[in-house]
């Protein structure tokens, strides 16, 4: 399997007022191609400051963060931007939808400065909305569609760049159990149809099953799966 994202002892610690916020210690993880990725933990245990260091949107204290062999660490503000608009797209709890565009413009939004062709660019996002099931929404704007339409959306303009990675910050904390399931659902079928890594936190154990993969976090390190075998021990001992 190829490794696109690698983090090697990486640390973050924030500066809030005169203390020191120890966000993530010393982690070392590895994700690969296709997989469909769940970083797990509690509140607070550093889900969303490690999916902005992958995603390139803020850098580590300590350690180095690599995409595709590249390591990434130490590029200008300006390099990393580069590096979001040509590998990452990010899905949002909140959605993160510019209210006063459609659905349309939305998912056509990343693709403005990049692709130049306007019947490409409607092709595409035409096809983006389509395999989210939106094709009849795309005059909507988000507060005319529901939570999960808009969830979609969200999806849909993370497809249309053709990003290497699509990361997703607990992209169904704000959706009721059934749509939750749905959104989940596309993002799975889009991650089976194009191989796409996709990284998701998560701290809902239905959203966890679905992932090919899980890692653990809490207090800011990796929690190592317990063996097996040492688990049956435990649960046999135990009753
Ligand atoms: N910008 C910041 N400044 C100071 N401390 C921060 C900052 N961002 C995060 N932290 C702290 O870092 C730790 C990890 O926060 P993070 O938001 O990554 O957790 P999380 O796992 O995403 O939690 P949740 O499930 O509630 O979203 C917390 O103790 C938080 O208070
Ligand atoms: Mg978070």
């Amino acid at each position: 399997m190829k490794t696109i994202v690698k983090t090697e002892h990486v640390s973050k610690t924030f500066l809030l007022g005169k203390t020191q916020v120890q966000a993530l210690t010393d982690i070392s993880i590895k994700a690969f191609e296709g997989e469909f990725l769940a970083i797990a933990g509690p509140s607070g245990s550093g889900k969303t400051t490690l999916l902005n260091l992958i995603g390139c949107i803020d850098k580590p204290t300590k350690g180095i963060i690599k995409i595709d062999d590249e390591i990434v660490t130490g590029f200008s503000s300006n390099k990393l931007a580069d590096i979001r608009l040509a590998k990452l797209a990010f899905i949002f709890q909140t959605f993160n939808l510019i209210p006063v565009l459609s659905a349309c413009e939305n998912v056509e939004y990343p693709l403005l400065k990049t692709v130049k062709n306007k019947t490409e660019r409607f092709d595409r996002v035409f096809y983006a909305l389509q395999s989210v099931g939106l094709e009849k929404f795309v005059k909507h704007r988000p507060d005319e569609l529901s939570g999960g339409q808009r969830q979609r959306v969200a999806i849909a303009r993370a497809l249309v760049t053709e990003p290497r990675i699509i990361l997703a910050d607990e992209p169904t904390a704000n959706l009721d159990q059934k749509t939750g399931e749905d959104v989940l659902n596309i993002m799975k079928s889009i991650n089976k149809d194009s191989n796409t890594l996709f990284i998701f936190s998560t701290h809902d154990p239905k959203v966890m099953q679905m992932a090919s993969r899980i890692i653990r976090i809490t207090d800011g390190r990796v929690v190592e799966p317990t063996h097996p075998g040492r688990l049956k021990n435990e649960f046999s001992h135990k009753h």
